[in-house]
């Protein structure tokens, strides 16, 4: 028995290599750490379990019959985070440069398999140069194994991507279709096609850095929604991230204890906002004082700043926020702050994430590049995704709720469960001058002193409409508060609506306006 004891140890360890002691130098000159590494460094000390070590490829043509490495360029196992367990597979750029291959796609597509039955979140470290290419169409036909999963698992169980290193061509769809994707600055790369193509075609020359790097997709496409300067970053906020989720759709969120007898008062809420409407400031200050500990995780932070969207919690509760930010184009909502703010509330909605809305928005963006790129059909997105959450939904309207922008930010027309104001709240059909100068067009025209007749009618306008009284009287606003007190506020609306159950009509799916 002990030889054979002693046979394994030692396959295990030969395992364990990858493809070798050169390789890894390699990869740790370009400033990589190697796949186990990155494992080791996610998870729970000691919890990782390996499966599938020793699977190799079964291919034989370009003479691959002759190199062989168990694991076959990909680690896959179950492991805890937080103490708590996620399946994961980790490329490994030394083997084959992590390429997919029919057996390494196979590896892949088991972990996610039992990830969905046990209902666990799946977390995949990404570093490859693609489909295996003397593997051909089977590799291709891998990669949509893979594909197929991640949809399957979207809303089922939460999925997250790390980009390390390459990833290009189609294999970008499958961190794609996940709901989180990090990337790491010079060293990932995501890109349909790379600068030598793109040069072909087009005539353009660009960097990999500038095609694909991890600042490009977060702040021009918005397709990577955290970057970090190092892997270990990278890795601390993956489970950060996880900290905020539950293991899958059934489950609830992990509740932090939190003493709700201690004094929440904010005194420094009352002075934020600026005497002049028009005057920006930070909306993060707010989050920051609202949220447990002050202690928020960001989503998309560099994309479409004029929304923030991200995790914190409030009185120990995990809560998704989504907040107009007056700094940035003053809050208006546009085509890109409506898809950013969409695909997160419907993640939380999907995970039984509570949502917190802090309302600034000045209506939709005017213009023509916005109209003809479709700010109708990507405006919709954010309405459709508030009005279809049946999560527990709070909304505080900070400054001004104007137009279609009050009844899409979580109205209490679209089921909105506590919908609170600020005494600083302008809630109406449009701001004072423009209204005035269409409903008192002919008043003011005709008038001997147009300019002061316009200002006649915008004390008018503004006494009448830019307060959040009509809308209390109404009771679209539930209670307006002091600023100080919002805290409070809403740690009591969530606490009450832990119990809240509300539902969609039954269907197939519905049809968001994509
Ligand atoms: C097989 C591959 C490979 C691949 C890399 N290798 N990519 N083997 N199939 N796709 C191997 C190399 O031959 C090399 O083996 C080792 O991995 C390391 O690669 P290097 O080129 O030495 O590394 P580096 O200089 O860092 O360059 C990395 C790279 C480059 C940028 C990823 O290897 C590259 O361009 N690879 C091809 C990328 C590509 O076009 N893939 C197909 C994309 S389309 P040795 O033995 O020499 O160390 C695609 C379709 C998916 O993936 C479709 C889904 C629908």
């Amino acid at each position: 028995m002990k030889e054979k004891i002693d046979k394994l140890i030692k396959l295990r360890e030969e395992a364990k290599l990858g493809g070798g002691s050169e390789r890894i130098k390699a990869q740790h000159d370009k400033g990589k750490l190697t796949a186990r590494e990155r494992i080791q460094l996610l998870v729970d000390e000691g919890s990782f379990n390996e499966i599938d070590m020793f699977v190799k490829h079964r291919a034989s043509d370009f003479g691959l019959e002759k190199q062989k490495i168990a694991g076959d360029g990909v680690i896959t196992g179950f492991a805890k985070i937080n103490g708590r367990q996620v399946a994961l597979f980790s490329q490994d750029f030394t083997v084959f440069g992590g390429s997919l291959s029919e057996s390494h796609a196979e590896k892949i597509c088991k972990v996610m398999d039992m990830a969905m039955k046990i209902g666990i979140p799946m977390v995949g470290l990404n570093d490859s140069g693609g489909a295996r290419i003397q593997e051909g169409v089977v590799s291709l036909g891998g990669y949509a194994e893979i594909f197929l999963r991640n949809t399957l698992a979207s809303g089922v169980v939460p999925q997250i991507s790390a980009v390390l290193g390459p990833c290009a061509g189609g294999a970008v769809y499958s961190p794609a279709i996940t709901d989180y994707v990090f990337m790491v600055r010079n060293t990932s790369h995501m890109f349909v096609t790379g600068p030598n193509v793109v040069k072909t075609v087009t005539h353009e020359e660009v960097s990999f850095e500038d095609l694909g790097g991890a600042d490009t997709h977060a702040a021009k496409s918005g397709v990577a929604h955290f970057v970090f300067d190092s892997e270990l970053e990278v890795l601390e906020n993956i489970r950060k991230l996880l900290s905020y989720l539950p293991l899958n759709w059934k489950d609830l969120p992990p509740e932090k204890d939190f003493d709700l007898t201690k004094n929440l008062i904010e005194v420094k809420l009352d002075g934020i906002i600026p005497d002049t409407p028009n005057k920006p400031y930070n909306m993060k200050e707010i989050i920051i004082l609202l949220l447990d500990e002050g202690d928020f995780l960001e989503v998309h932070e560099n994309y479409a700043q004029n929304i923030i969207v991200g995790f914190g919690r409030v009185g120990g509760v995990a809560v998704g926020v989504v907040a107009n930010q007056p700094m940035v184009l003053a809050g208006v909502l546009d085509i890109n702050s409506s898809v950013k703010g969409a695909r997160f509330i419907r993640f939380c909605d999907s995970f039984n994430i509570p949502l917190l809305v802090l309302e600034d928005v000045p209506g939709f963006l005017p213009g023509t590049e916005q109209e003809w790129n479709g700010i109708i059909r990507h405006g919709s997105k954010l309405l459709f995704a508030f009005c279809e959450a049946t999560v527990p939904k709070v909304t505080v309207i900070i400054r001004k709720a104007y137009g279609g922008a009050y009844d899409v930010m979580n109205s209490k027309h679209i089921r909105g469960d506590f919908n609170f104001a600020w005494p600083s709240a302008e809630i109406a059909v449009m701001g004072p001058k423009g209204a005035v100068e269409i409903i008192f067009k002919k008043e003011i025209t005709s008038d001997k002193n147009p300019e002061a007749k316009l200002n006649e009618k915008l004390s008018e306008y503004i006494e009448k409409f830019t307060n959040p009284y009509i809308a209390a009287e109404r009771g679209y606003i539930d209670e307006v508060i002091i600023p100080k007190e919002t805290k409070i506020k809403i740690i009591q609306a969530f606490q009450l609506l832990k119990t809240k159950v509300d539902t969609n009509p039954k269907k197939k799916h519905c049809n968001i306006p994509l």
